[in-house]
């Protein structure tokens, strides 16, 4: 059972919240393995996760997402036999030639609803100042499959938390890390085993997958 496990890459190079959540996660399944851990930080708190759960980690620089560069892609395909990539708080952009080898096997978090707040440079906490700075009243998770340009993908799931007019943008954060812990673990589960994204994740009053 355990050589015809699925095996996934998580790419993180920050606080690593959400890789540790689907460590955790898969940690007891025979079916799913953690297998890898893609790092362009050699300090990041994510790497230290890794360690914990015994996941072997590899600290990649610029030149392995310069396009054409072979040795990356060489690493997951091969020596680490990498069926499917996260990416959770991974701001590279990922090359074309790597997209190309992991069609819809490659997914992305993004801590916002998408097309709203996305794109280069929009990540962490700038999104919940622009979710604020609109007067939004409403933010939220999209996961999506991952194409070469920021945030474009085909959207797999979107989940909604309210935005109040006194919520600052760590409380705006504070929800949507609480719908990420939630959800983002149980969609992946899903689309890895080509299952359709189930409503009974959604409570009733958020949105259905698409
Ligand atoms: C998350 O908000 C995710 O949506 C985004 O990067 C952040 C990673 O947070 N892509 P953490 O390091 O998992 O806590």
């Amino acid at each position: 059972m355990q050589s015809s496990a699925k095996r996934i890459a998580i790419f993180a190079s920050g606080t690593g919240s959400n890789a540790r959540n689907i460590m955790a996660y898969f940690s007891t399944r025979e079916d799913v393995r953690v297998a890898l851990l893609v790092c362009n930080k050699p300090d990041a708190p994510v790497l230290r996760i890794a360690h914990d759960f015994s996941i072997p980690t590899l600290i990649i620089d610029r030149s392995d997402v310069q396009e054409g560069n072979t040795p990356l892609l060489h690493a997951l395909t091969h020596t680490y036999a990498i069926d499917f990539i996260l990416l959770a708080g991974f701001l590279w952009k990922i090359p074309a030639t790597l997209v190309a080898q992991f069609p819809k096997r490659m997914v992305n978090i993004h801590p916002s609803l998408l097309p709203l707040h996305g794109g280069k440079g929009m990540y962490g906490m700038r999104v919940h100042e622009a979710v604020c700075a609109a007067a939004e009243r409403e933010s939220g998770i999209t996961i999506h499959y991952v194409n070469e340009h920021y945030d474009e993908g085909a959207v797999i799931f979107q989940a909604r938390c309210p935005v109040s007019p006194d919520d600052s943008p760590g409380e705006v954060a504070r929800k949507v890390q609480e719908l990420e812990h939630r959800f983002f673990p149980r969609v992946i589960d899903a689309v890895m085993h080509g299952q359709p994204v189930s409503a009974e994740y959604l409570p009733s009053h958020q949105s259905r997958p698409a």
